[in-house]
């Protein structure tokens, strides 16, 4: 496992629609590790491939138990929303752009189909910070970033700066 360099904003991959995988072998594999390992070396919530430049429908999130201090760990490999429902204001950060959050709308809950890293059919139903993650991630996918869904459509610019202190707060990914 590695921790691989995060791509950061204006990065073109980050703007590329992610391709399918194919088949999930070895190399699949050794890209999910080293995104849970950059993932959780960058203290995010989630990280799509092409954050760390491999364009393929890959993600993987660490969501914090929001009773104790453990994480569920979740891989997801051609991930698709099937459903969501309900909206609500949110703040967000982005490994791919440090240092900046930003308030949107997402789903209240969000239901998910995807495969794991064996190749299993895996669905998902979430609410709160882990339908949010799977938005923003499957986003990435997309070549979606959080700006684009901000009201005054974000930039670089119009975003507001973490304060030190603050960055812990700020659900990434
Ligand atoms: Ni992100």
């Amino acid at each position: 496992m590695a921790v691989l360099r995060l791509r950061t904003a204006p990065d073109p991959i980050l703007r590329r629609k992610a391709k399918r995988v194919g088949k999930i072998d070895g190399s699949v594999q050794k890209l999910i590790d080293d995104m849970l390992e950059t993932m959780y070396a960058s203290r995010g919530v989630g990280l799509a491939a092409n954050q760390i430049g491999v364009a393929l429908r890959v993600l993987v999130m660490g969501i914090p138990d929001a009773e104790d201090e453990t994480v569920h760990e979740y891989v997801l490999v051609n991930p698709e929303i099937v459903k969501k429902g309900g909206q609500r204001e949110v703040e967000e950060g982005c490994l791919s752009i440090p240092g900046y959050r930003g308030m949107l709308t997402r789903s209240e809950w969000v239901k998910v189909k995807g495969l794991d890293r064996d190749g299993h059919e895996v669905r998902l139903k979430a609410d709160e910070l882990m339908a949010q993650a799977l938005e923003h991630e499957i986003d990435h996918l997309d070549g979606i970033l959080y700006l684009d869904r901000m009201k005054e459509q974000g930039t670089l610019d119009t975003l507001t700066e973490i304060e030190a202190g603050e960055a812990a707060e700020v659900a990434a990914g």
